[in-house]
C-alpha cells in the first residue's frame, strides 16, 4: 500500500436505485417516497421543459417540507452553471428546503471550479438560513471535458458525495453516432477471422466501458460513490439488467431508474449475490484459519486465496452490510 491513505468521503449509505422524478410532476413524488428506491433525485434540469423551471423548483420545495421521504436518501438535481436557472436552484433548495435535502446533483461538471462555485453558493445559503444538516453534492459527469478532469473535479470539494456517469449527453458531447441512451449498439462490434467459409461471429462491445471504468477509478481514489446513469429503454429489462451488471462488477454501487419498474431491478443487481456474500465469507474464514497457522497463501477449492483476497471478499461483505443496514 501507498503511505497516502484514502478515507471513504461519501457517506456509508446504500445506493443501488436512484429514481428520478421530474419537478414538473408533482404527483408522481409521493409515489416515488413510498416505493423502493434507495435514493430520489427530483429533478430541475431535462427532465423538466424551460417553461416548467420555475414551477418545478417550487414543486420540489414545497415535497422536501411536506412529504415523507422516510428513510430515503433525498437529491435534486439543478440546472447547469451555464444556464440562469442554476444559482436559484440552489438557493432556493438551501434557503428555502427545510433541512430533508441530503444532496444536491450538478449536471454536466467540466472542471473542478464548477464544483467550487456551487459549494460557495451552498455554503453561504446553508450559513444565511442556519442549516444543520450539511448538504452534499453529486457530480454528473456527462460530457468530454469533464471526463478529461475527473481526477481534479473528484477532489474538489469536501462536500463530494459521488460521481455519476450520463451516457446520454456524454454520446451528444463526444459526437458519437448513436441516439441510445445507455445499452448496446450493434454497429460497435468486431467480427472474428476469415476462416475459410466459416461463418464469422459479431461480438458486440461495452459502448460505455471506458467513462464508467474511468469513472469508477476516480472515485474510488477520492472515496467517492461511484454511479452508473440511465438506461432509456425501460421495456428492456434483460438489457438493463446485463447494462447494470456490467457496471455493478466494475465497481458501481448503483444505478439510475428512469421508470419506476427499473428500481426493483436495480435493488436486485446491485445486491451482491448470495453465493458470492457466501463465497466472500468462506474467503475470509479460511484465511484467518491460515493465518492462525502462519500461512500466507491457501487454496480454497482448489483456488488460491492470499491476502488480496481478504480485502476483496471485506469490499462484499461490507457492500452486503451497507444494504442491510438500509432493511429492503
Ligand atoms: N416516479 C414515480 N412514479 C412514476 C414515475 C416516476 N419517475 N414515472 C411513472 N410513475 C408512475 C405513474 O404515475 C404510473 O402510476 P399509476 O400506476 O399509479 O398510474 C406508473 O408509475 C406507471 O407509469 P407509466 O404510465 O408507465 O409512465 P408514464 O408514461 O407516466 O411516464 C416517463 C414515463 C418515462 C415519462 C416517466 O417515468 C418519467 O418521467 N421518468 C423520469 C424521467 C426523468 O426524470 N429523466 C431525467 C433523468 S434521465
Ligand atoms: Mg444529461
Amino acid at each position: 500500500m501507498s503511505f497516502k491513505t484514502i478515507e471513504r468521503q461519501a457517506p456509508v449509505r446504500a445506493y443501488r436505485s436512484k429514481l428520478f422524478v421530474p419537478g414538473s410532476r408533482p404527483e408522481l413524488f409521493a409515489k416515488a417516497a413510498a416505493g423502493a428506491a434507495d435514493v430520489l433525485c427530483l429533478d430541475i434540469e431535462d427532465a423538466v421543459a424551460p417553461s416548467d423551471k420555475d414551477k418545478a423548483r417550487e414543486n420540489i420545495v414545497a415535497a422536501l417540507n411536506d412529504i415523507d421521504f422516510g428513510g430515503k436518501t433525498v437529491t435534486a438535481r439543478i440546472n447547469g452553471l451555464d444556464t440562469h436557472w442554476c444559482y436559484r436552484d440552489v438557493i432556493a433548495l438551501v434557503e428555502r428546503g427545510g433541512e430533508r435535502l441530503d444532496a444536491i446533483l450538478i449536471p454536466k461538471v467540466g472542471c473542478a471550479a464548477d464544483v467550487y462555485a456551487i459549494d460557495v453558493l451552498v455554503t453561504q445559503a446553508s450559513q444565511a438560513v442556519g442549516r444543520k444538516k450539511r448538504i452534499g453534492l453529486e457530480v454528473l459527469i456527462e460530457t468530454v471535458l469533464g471526463l478529461e478532469n475527473i481526477h481534479e473535479i473528484a477532489g474538489a470539494s469536501r462536500r463530494l458525495e459521488s460521481l455519476h456517469f450520463g451516457s446520454a449527453d456524454f454520446a451528444a458531447s463526444q459526437r458519437m453516432r448513436t441516439t441510445n441512451i445507455g445499452g448496446a449498439n450493434a454497429g460497435y462490434a468486431v467480427l472474428t477471422d476469415k476462416d475459410g467459409d466459416t461463418p464469422r461471429d459479431s461480438h458486440w462491445n461495452d459502448l460505455w466501458h471506458y467513462p464508467i471504468f474511468r469513472m469508477v477509478t476516480a472515485c474510488r481514489a477520492h472515496g467517492l460513490t461511484p454511479v452508473d446513469g440511465p438506461f432509456g429503454d425501460y421495456a428492456d429489462q434483460d438489457g438493463f439488467r446485463a447494462q447494470a451488471t456490467r457496471s455493478a462488477i466494475l465497481g458501481c454501487e448503483g444505478k439510475w431508474a428512469i421508470h419506476p419498474s427499473q428500481v426493483a431491478l436495480c435493488n436486485e443487481v446491485f445486491t451482491p449475490p448470495q453465493q458470492e456474500v457466501a463465497r466472500a465469507r468462506a474467503i475470509l474464514a479460511a484465511m484467518k484459519d491460515a493465518q492462525a497457522k502462519g500461512l500466507g497463501a491457501v487454496s480454497l477449492d482448489g483456488v488460491l486465496i492470499d491476502a488480496a483476497s481478504i480485502r476483496q471478499a471485506e469490499t462484499i461483505v461490507a457492500q452486503m452490510a451497507l444494504i442491510e443496514a438500509r432493511g429492503s
